[in-house]
């Protein structure tokens, strides 16, 4: 794992969208798996104006989401999918049968999911997963005591991630209490991962998730497993961090982040 400090949330928006258009250059027929939330709408933004004015090609792109809330239809305001085809899908060039969210209204939940994981497999794995961090520490909605080797499956919701995102909601009791998520064990699956995180709000789980123990607790401690991940962070969220010293130094002088700069 490595960690990667921006001044700003803007520049570490614009690096996170930087990075995976170069993955997307490099592999057009990409198979990225893509995270929802606030913190990636300006990813979206930004990889939505690279298109528009630079051509980045999304045709052959395949994309697969981490989750979808339980109960809710593609058409409703608040479910990913709408999230995504406003934010992203509708921006740029991607056909949309190569999008791929679990269906939270399918009458058999495990069936979906079974099927969501093979979806996955037939498309050859995912080679670049977007991650967000919730306050509970989830990645996805993988809640406390979510299983290191869990597969897609329906999760209850935490006390915590129902109060980030029910003002999202017209009235918070509106929200889903439960949602169909990625497995840790299907996001360490990924080749590769990168994780971003902004605002003052987030500095203390980035802390536990990067620096603490890892503990089935807090699922983002699972990716100190992986073997090509990359936090991307803003000041704000670095604030807690012990070794931010070192971390400055890898971005600074790192060949693989010179051409970022
Ligand atoms: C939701 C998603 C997570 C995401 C989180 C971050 O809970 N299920 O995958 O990481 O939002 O939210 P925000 O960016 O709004 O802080």
């Amino acid at each position: 794992m490595e960690v990667l400090i921006r001044p700003s949330s803007e520049s570490a928006a614009r690096l996170t969208a930087e990075i995976a258009a170069k993955a997307i250059h490099e592999k057009p027929s990409l198979v990225l798996g893509l995270a929802t939330g606030r913190t990636m709408e300006s990813v979206y933004g930004i990889l939505a104006g690279m298109h528009r004015e630079d051509g980045l090609d999304f045709s052959q792109t395949r994309t697969f989401n981490l989750d979808e809330y339980i109960g809710l239809s593609t058409d409703h305001e608040n479910s990913y999918r709408y999230y995504m085809n406003h934010h992203l899908f509708d921006k740029v060039n991607v056909r949309q049968e190569n999008t791929h969210l679990p269906d939270g209204t399918a009458a058999d939940i495990d069936a979906e999911c079974a099927a969501y994981e093979e979806r996955i497999k037939a498309c050859g794995g995912i080679d670049f997963q977007l991650l967000g961090i919730g306050q509970s520490g989830h990645i996805g909605f993988n809640e406390p005591l979510s299983a290191m080797f869990s597969r897609t499956r329906p999760k209850a919701l935490a006390p915590a991630t129902i109060r980030q995102n029910a003002p999202q909601f017209p009235s918070p009791e509106l929200m889903p209490r439960r949602a169909i998520t990625m497995g840790v064990g299907t996001i360490l699956d990924a080749r590769r991962c990168i994780l971003l995180a902004t605002g003052a709000g987030k500095a203390e789980i980035i802390a536990k998730a990067v620096e603490g123990p890892v503990t089935s607790m807090i699922s983002a401690t699972a990716l100190q497993l992986h073997p090509k991940c990359t936090i991307i962070v803003d000041e704000d969220a670095a604030a807690s961090l012990e070794n931010k010293e070192y971390y400055r130094w890898i971005f600074e002088n790192e060949p693989e982040w010179q051409e970022f700069h």
